[in-house]
């Protein structure tokens, strides 16, 4: 009982310490707001009539408050009101005509308290010593005058209690001269906002505008372009706005220096690419909100203080997931006891040794926070892979393009599949490379490799060379089955000017389902890895599930072409069984690394273009290194290293290159010429099986 005794006061002194604390949430609200004014100054104010085209001189002079509204006062003179000793607030609004507060016109005052001057549309100027020595003035507004140009830089003078200070929507060009205000004042609040035209903020822009710690600086939606060096020398501050000046781009890394105190800082809607790093160390909160150039944070070590901060990109917020600030442990006492943990706001709040920074925006399921290849063994087995992929490939086109003999359909096609296979290889090791690159990063780097152009690069490589091969696979499976069909009628044979416009076909249609991402039908930005998974859209969603939906297609193609082909050469009960056999084993290999490669992510994938995701995007990264592949690494060995023809090809190109001169001697004795042998007994089904062992490899159909 004692004890919870004791964490209750203990809770209210932590309260009234925070009280008294600068807090770094609460807004100061600016009391010089003219609805409350207006309030406030209803019934006792004097209003001058509105055909008065100078301030009278018969105005009492015990007037406490003074009302020049809709009057066709041109210019308010030196003097003007010095006779009112004792006016507390005055009020210049809606003058039409009014067009300048001349030197010394709201000058020695003694008890002034507010000043507001607002929607004179032709004032243009504010003279000398205009509202200097007002020892009582504590706030003072000049706002909606679009054509005021030109304030003295003396016009603000000893004015010691001040501590509301707004100068908005205003037509300045310069940053006025604030610094022989001279305030004492305790929460001073300053607002410089929305001036267009006000494009940089100078040096030692505030010194001498308060001696205390000034609570806000607000330059909101201002024209600021530019902060210089030393423009907060001499400042102790607390909240620094510079949202909304959106074509602010640099603040000088000297800015800060000479200011103190800074825990609050709103960069938001500015074209800031970088952050000034010699006060981050220092604040509590910071607030970057469609910051786009932002793309890189700086080092992580220079946020000591952070406790919560507002982000343009969910990546970057990966970065303080981890951070964890330590508390004091002054209270460790209290903590200790075995009945603080029922209190969990009291425990949370004081007791827990660490907590987390509150970052928005968090990351969204697309974008978890990891490398683009987080575990080793994947990292490591992608280089495998893709250097696998690439050499095999490689090698092929090499060998079959190098090759002396005639080009045949088979090997025509061929070339086709190794080219969109090394395509492939190509896509993983730019990831690969990205991966290694931005390891341990990937946050600072997301926003530039997912918006920039070598991710859509690598996604268009990746859909095309995915589409092209399955394309051209469904092609080569088709042609195959075509020519067993037709095997007996020579007349019915496939010409190579067929399967360029077959191919031409492929390569115009793989093309245009690889360059819709880019313009808007999906995108290959959503995801590190460049895979078109943004299915938000209708269109984007439709383009992913057919495209998905035609490789299934094709996958279902080849299956039944096998099984025909399997059908007509089985058919002649004379068929030896081992030849049968083979044949069945060899269209089982192809059928299942098809079907290995094809079938989970497609499930997966169509499940996830159908917004009914069954895994994440760090699990998709397994599928797509392990199983997305596959077929591009094996259709070398399967369909190129495997056939005979292919074998005799590479050692003959090596024989040319020194390599390998003895079997390429065998080779060329088997072999002379290139010529096609002819099928040596059509009839003969038996033949035909032998030579269809082979020629589920193609380019070895012609073998007999
Ligand atoms: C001040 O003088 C004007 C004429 O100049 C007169 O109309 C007005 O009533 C006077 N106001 C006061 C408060 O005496
Ligand atoms: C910064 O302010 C100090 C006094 O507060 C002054 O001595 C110094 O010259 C100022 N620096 C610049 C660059 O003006
Ligand atoms: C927090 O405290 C632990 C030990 O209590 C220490 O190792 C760690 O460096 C501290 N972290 C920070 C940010 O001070
Ligand atoms: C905080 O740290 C102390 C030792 O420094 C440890 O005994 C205590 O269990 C920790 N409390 C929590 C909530 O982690």
């Amino acid at each position: 009982m004692m004890a919870m005794i004791l964490i209750m006061v203990t809770i209210v002194m932590i309260k009234m310490a925070g009280a008294s604390a600068p807090d770094a949430e609460t807004d100061v609200k600016p009391g010089a707001d003219e609805s409350v004014l207006a309030k406030r100054t209803l019934s006792i104010c004097n209003q001058l009539p509105p055909e008065v085209t100078e301030i009278p001189s018969n105005i009492s002079s015990d007037t406490e408050c003074l009302e020049v509204k809709q009057t066709q006062i041109g210019v308010i003179p030196r003097g003007a009101v010095h006779r009112l000793q004792h006016l507390r607030i005055l009020i210049i609004s809606k003058n039409e005509v009014l067009e300048s507060i001349g030197a010394f016109a709201v000058a020695g005052l003694p008890q002034i308290t507010n000043i507001f001057i607002s929607e004179n549309a032709e004032l243009a100027s504010i003279g000398a010593f205009a509202f200097s020595d007002l020892p009582e003035l504590t706030e003072m507004t000049i706002t909606k005058s679009k054509h005021l140009r030109h304030i003295h830089p003396d016009a603000f003078r000893n004015i010691v209690k001040l501590r509301v200070l707004i100068i908005s929507n205003t037509g300045l060009r310069m940053f006025p001269d604030f610094t022989k205000i001279h305030s004492t004042a305790p929460d001073f609040l300053f607002g410089l906002q929305e001036n267009s035209h006000i494009e940089r903020v100078p040096v030692n822009a505030f010194r001498g505008l308060c001696t205390q710690t000034i609570s806000e600086i607000r330059l909101t939606r201002n024209g600021i372009k530019e902060v210089a060096s030393d423009a907060f020398n001499g400042t102790k501050m607390h909240r620094l706005r510079l949202s909304g000046n959106q074509q602010l781009t640099h603040i000088n890394p000297n800015a800060f220096v000479g200011s103190s105190e800074l825990v609050v800082l709103d960069i938001s809607h500015t074209a800031l690419s970088s952050l000034p790093e010699n006060i981050l160390g220092g604040l509590q909160k910071l607030m970057a909100e469609s910051v786009f150039r932002l793309k890189e944070l700086p080092p992580l070590q220079l946020f000591n203080k952070l406790q919560e901060v507002h982000l343009t990109y969910p990546s970057h917020c990966c970065a303080f997931h981890n951070v964890h600030r330590n508390r004091s442990s002054w209270n460790a006492l209290l903590c200790s006891h075995p009945d603080a943990p029922g209190m969990p706001n009291f425990y949370k709040d004081h007791c827990s040794n660490s907590t987390a920074i509150i970052c928005t925006p968090t990351q969204d399921e697309f974008n978890p926070c990891e490398d683009i290849m987080s575990a080793v063994p994947l990292r490591i087995l992608i280089w495998i892979i893709s250097i696998l992929a690439l050499l095999g490939n490689a090698a092929v086109l090499l060998v079959l393009l190098g090759s002396r003999c005639k080009l045949t359909v088979p090997r025509f096609l061929m070339c086709h599949l190794a080219f969109s296979d090394l395509c492939m290889g190509i896509y993983l090791v730019v990831i690969a490379t990205v991966d290694i690159v931005t390891r341990g990063r990937y946050y600072n780097h997301a926003i530039d490799w997912q918006t920039g152009p070598g991710c859509s690069a690598a996604g268009f490589f990746t859909v095309f060379a995915s589409e092209l091969s399955v394309f051209t696979l469904t092609a080569i499976t088709l042609e195959r089955w075509y020519t067993i069909k037709h095997a007996l009628r020579l007349d019915r044979k496939l010409r190579l000017r067929h399967a360029c416009i077959v191919m031409t076909a492929g390569w115009i249609f793989s093309s245009l389902a690889a360059l819709l991402p880019t313009v808007g039908v999906s995108s290959y930005g959503k995801v590190s890895i460049c895979l078109p998974m943004d299915v938000e859209s209708l269109v984007s969603q439709v383009f992913v599930v057919s495209l998905l939906l035609l490789n299934i297609l094709a996958f279902f193609c080849v299956c039944g072409c096998y099984l025909s082909i399997y059908l007509t050469v089985r058919n002649p009960s004379s068929a030896p069984a081992h030849a049968d056999t083979s044949v069945a084993q060899r269209m089982a290999v192809l059928i299942f690394t098809d079907f290995v490669c094809m079938a989970p992510i497609s499930f997966f994938a169509v499940s996830a273009a159908l917004k009914l995701p069954l895994i994440t995007v760090s699990e998709a990264k397994i599928l797509l290194v392990f199983f997305y592949p596959i077929n591009s690494c094996s259709n070398p060995f399967l369909y190129a290293f495997s056939n005979r023809t292919f074998r005799r090809d590479f050692f003959l190109l090596s024989a040319r290159f020194g390599l390998f001169k003895t079997r390429a001697q065998i080779y060329r004795a088997e072999s002379s010429t290139c010529q096609q042998p002819t099928w040596i007994s059509p009839k003969s089904s038996h033949v035909m099986l032998y030579s269809l062992a082979n020629a589920l490899s193609p380019d070895g159909k012609h073998e007999g």
